[in-house]
């Protein structure tokens, strides 16, 4: 009888492990297969790695010094090992380089300094077959004072006449005084006396600059022609540059533009912090110009077939406008605004709450059904380690690519790559070299912009030029792509296994999000999804140890996590398991840890999903077997 009953606990327990034992076990380690796009309704950019290329700066590939297409190409798969989805190449189009190729002088050719329209066209090939998406950066509000358009209009050509903002000025007393009192971005006025025209022309940034006119409907066709040029050559999208400032108000019945009012807290008259911008930026037009060019690229996208072409938009204007550049209930906007929130509202001395707050801003604000995106750095900014500390590039890393939606990650910056401090000799951008020695510090973008550090060779593997076009940074042997690749906790490292998990997650790609600062220094994202692991990432904002107990705050988490992903400050090794209410934090120290519910049997989607677990069960049936054949 007795026998009977043990035999029959022991086909019980086989029924119970067989389908256990088909299903297959998840590994803990971040090597699961990827997820591939067919097996989700996710669309290729609501989760991309996005990398901001500054072709300038990346490869050199003909020794001049200055960084180019083939370069690019040859490095595509440096990208492709990091996971990287699309690349946004800052201009690469023919352009006297006033503002370094954000003054283009001819909208559908290549500057010869990057190479020719062929290499362009060998570039998307070897893009194809690395499947890394190219984004075009498209510049609208202003061509370079050298682009055939302009030379056109200022002669006076009927059909480009009104392509810019021209106006007569003022005379007062015998003397000419522009037309109204608006400051450039680049510091002095923004209107420039054009000899040949007898007018003043508008630049919103440098004098080389000058504004387009989009109250002229030839040239938003002049410029949807420029995405439809580009979009047949098979890019991914656009990149669209100072989008606030396209249009300024239109002048009045009297043919005037108004003065903007003064902010009393700069008293630098050449200064762009000297007024108000209400006149130049965020004009309500300007939304809608988004939408059409979004138009424009969802018809070639219809008529050609193919992914999804986006648009991202450069914009730092207050949330609840840039917002409005998603779209709305009629109309589609840019998939992807720029959340530069990260940037403006973080500093190194900012606490948890800070961090739980800015990202929250934008959750909070983002319409329903929108995508989010995080941006820790750009070509205009200083880098995050030099911002924000290099001891904490990895948790930041870990921060943007752990949070829901898309991220951009500025080319260097996962390295750890720093600003490197330039001569006023050595100065090149615009932006300082209007200003002078003793000021053009806070200007200068030159220091983010430096070559970028492949190896420790001769200028850091990027050329093998006597002299690159910027100073290459000093610290280029100890901070490189060789190095960091042999190193297994390196940033690079850190950020290759972030964006691995990161394709590979279910939770990360589409789980719901907590974000929640559990104390001043510590900061917890949570993401979860049914049937699918919690992931937490957790760091250590100070310089403190810091002992946690994170069931305060989530209690639904078990009682044990297992460490998924670590950085060089971690104390504890991938595949720990630790527990969830006493968990200690190293200084700086950032983790993704992973909670499943494996530990209690079954996880909900009825699979068996731990070793332990299985431990038990193969130890009762062996029991079964001993006693039922005694
Ligand atoms: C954008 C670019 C910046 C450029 C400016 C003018 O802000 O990011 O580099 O100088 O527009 O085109």
């Amino acid at each position: 009888m007795i026998k009977q009953s043990l035999a029959a606990l022991f086909v019980v327990l086989l029924q119970l492990l067989c389908p256990a034992w088909s299903q297959p076990f998840p590994n803990y380690h971040a090597d699961f297969v990827d997820i591939e796009e067919k097996d989700t309704d996710l669309k290729w950019w609501q989760t991309g790695a996005f990398y901001q290329i500054y072709p300038r700066s990346f490869k050199d590939s003909n020794g001049d010094g200055v960084g180019d297409l083939n370069g690019i190409a040859a490095q595509l798969p440096y990208l492709k090992e990091i996971g990287i989805t699309a690349t946004w190449l800052s201009p690469i189009f023919t352009s006297p380089m006033a503002d370094f190729g954000y003054d283009i002088a001819n909208f559908t050719e290549i500057a010869p300094i990057f190479g020719t329209m062929e290499d362009f066209e060998k570039l998307m090939k070897v893009a194809k077959e690395q499947d890394i998406k190219i984004i075009l950066d498209f510049v609208p509000n202003h061509s370079s004072d050298e682009c055939e358009w302009f030379r056109r209009s200022a002669a006076g050509d009927p059909e480009y006449k009104d392509f810019y903002v021209w106006h007569p000025g003022h005379v007062e007393n015998g003397n000419r005084r522009p037309p109204s009192n608006w400051i450039s971005v680049f510091r002095g006025s923004a209107w420039q006396w054009h000899e040949g025209r007898q007018e003043y022309y508008l630049h919103q940034f440098v004098k080389k600059q000058p504004d387009l006119n989009y109250r002229n409907p030839k040239v938003r066709e002049a410029m949807n022609n420029v995405l439809r040029f580009w979009l047949a050559k098979g890019v991914a999208g656009f990149r669209i540059d100072a989008v606030p400032h396209v249009f300024e108000i239109a002048p009045d019945a009297q043919n005037q533009y108004r003065d903007e009012p003064r902010n009393d807290w700069d008293n630098d008259p050449e200064d762009y912090g000297y007024l108000q911008h209400i006149y130049t930026v965020d004009q309500p037009e300007t939304i809608d110009l988004v939408y059409s060019w979004r138009a424009v690229l969802d018809a070639f996208q219809r008529d050609n077939g193919g992914d999804e072409r986006i648009l991202m938009a450069e914009t730092y204007s207050p949330i609840n406008i840039v917002m409005r550049y998603y779209g709305n209930e009629t109309a589609e906007g840019a998939q992807l605004p720029f959340n530069f929130l990260l940037i403006s509202e973080i500093s190194n001395s900012s606490n948890a709450h800070a961090y739980e707050d800015t990202i929250q801003k934008w959750l909070q604000h983002m319409p329903k059904g929108r995508t989010a995106n995080w941006v820790l750095g750009n070509h205009d900014k200083p880098r995050v380690g030099s911002r924000l500390g290099t001891d904490r590039v990895d948790m930041l890393n870990m921060l943007t690519s752990t949070l829901p939606g898309a991220s951009v990650t500025y080319q260097g910056e996962e390295l750890g790559m720093t600003n490197v401090w330039i001569s006023w000799k050595d100065t090149v951008d615009p932006s300082a070299c209007n200003t002078n020695p003793s000021i053009y510090e806070n200007f200068s973008r030159d220091p983010e912009r430096t070559p970028f550090q492949w190896s420790d060779a001769q200028d850091a593997g990027f050329s093998n030029a006597s002299k690159t076009w910027l100073p290459i940074a000093q610290n280029y042997k100890q901070v490189n792509v060789e190095l960091e690749q042999q190193k297994p906790l390196s940033h690079l490292n850190v950020f290759k296994q972030l964006w691995k998990l990161r394709r590979q997650s279910r939770t990360l790609q589409r789980g719901d999000t907590q974000v929640k600062a559990l104390s001043d220094t510590v900061l917890a994202v949570k993401r979860s999804l049914e049937h699918e692991s919690t992931l937490l990432t957790l760091m250590n904002i100070y310089d403190g140890v810091e002992t946690i107990n994170l069931q305060q705050t989530f209690k639904d988490l078990p009682a044990q996590l297992r460490v998924l992903l670590i950085t060089e400050r971690s104390q504890v090794k991938v595949g720990d398991l630790i527990n969830s209410t006493s968990l200690q934090l190293q200084p700086k120290d950032s983790l993704i840890l992973e909670a499943t519910s494996s530990y209690y049997g079954y996880a909900t989607n009825g699979e068996l999903r731990s070793l332990p677990a299985l431990g038990v069960y193969l130890w009762l049936a062996q029991v079964a077997l001993y006693l039922s054949s005694r």
